[in-house]
């Protein structure tokens, strides 16, 4: 990416950020979500947390909970939650159906849940995320390290290419302490059929595609706010 690409991304991932955090109340049970955009609300929540508002959040990585106490967010542990009011997180593809995939920080599992847990779920994200059909992105799978192999042939019988994700010459390891693996299914024609499919296949902790766990989604592009919601 040039490094003018790379500014717009940024100027847009902040400005949806920003327009998000708008929505938090005062008293809200907060989902933090992960990533470059996700960091931007994290900031402007932390802002106003310093300026006397009231919200406990819940992090969805070890990364995030960190950054969030760092800035004096109050939080709470994500398996002692019941109930999110409302999250913010990016997403690596979304479609107008708001179906998304995520999980190039390696957080989806995490990441899931506290988008299961909430009641308001908006996605915010630059323009490069947006597209017709999903799948140019890989879909990241989080794998218990046991059941490797037996999940490999599992999504191989679903012509899935998998790649196990290494970072610095290492085998990345999650948060969770599984392996990642991305899997190039192409482009993905019915993403509720794929994720029910991988939802069966035992050892596969948690697959990227978000289908249904969206409320809205906000973008920025060329310094407008654009919104996708049903
Ligand atoms: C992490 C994620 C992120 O939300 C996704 O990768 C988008 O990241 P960024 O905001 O840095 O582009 O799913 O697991």
């Amino acid at each position: 990416m040039s490094v003018n690409k790379q500014n717009q991304s940024e100027i847009e991932k902040e400005a949806a950020a920003k327009t998000a955090v708008s929505f938090v109340r005062d008293n809200d049970i907060v989902g933090l979500g992960t990533g470059s955009t996700a960091k931007f609300a994290i900031e402007e929540l932390a802002k106003l947390v310093n300026n006397g508002l009231k919200i406990i959040g819940v992090a969805s990585s070890i990364k995030t909970e960190e950054l969030a106490v760092s800035l004096g967010i109050p939080m709470q542990e994500l398996g002692k939650t019941s109930h999110i009011d409302i999250s913010i997180d990016g997403a690596d593809e979304f479609s107008e159906t708001l179906d998304l995939i995520k999980g190039g920080g390696g957080a989806l599992f995490r990441e899931k849940i506290v988008a299961s847990l909430s009641k308001n779920r908006i996605i915010v994200t630059d323009s490069s995320k947006k597209v017709e059909k999903l799948g140019a992105f890989k879909v990241p799978i989080e794998v218990i390290p046991t059941a490797y192999q037996y999940v490999v042939n599992e999504l191989e019988k679903l012509n899935g290419i998998v790649n196990l994700r290494y970072k610095e010459g290492k085998i990345f390891i999650s948060d969770n302490n599984n392996y990642i693996v991305d899997v190039d299914f192409g482009l993905i024609d019915k993403p509720q059929k794929l994720s029910e499919s991988l939802n069966q296949i035992d050892g596969l902790l948690a697959h990227g595609l978000f289908v249904s766990l969206t409320s809205k989604i906000i973008m920025a592009k060329d310094g407008q706010l654009f919104t996708f919601s049903k």
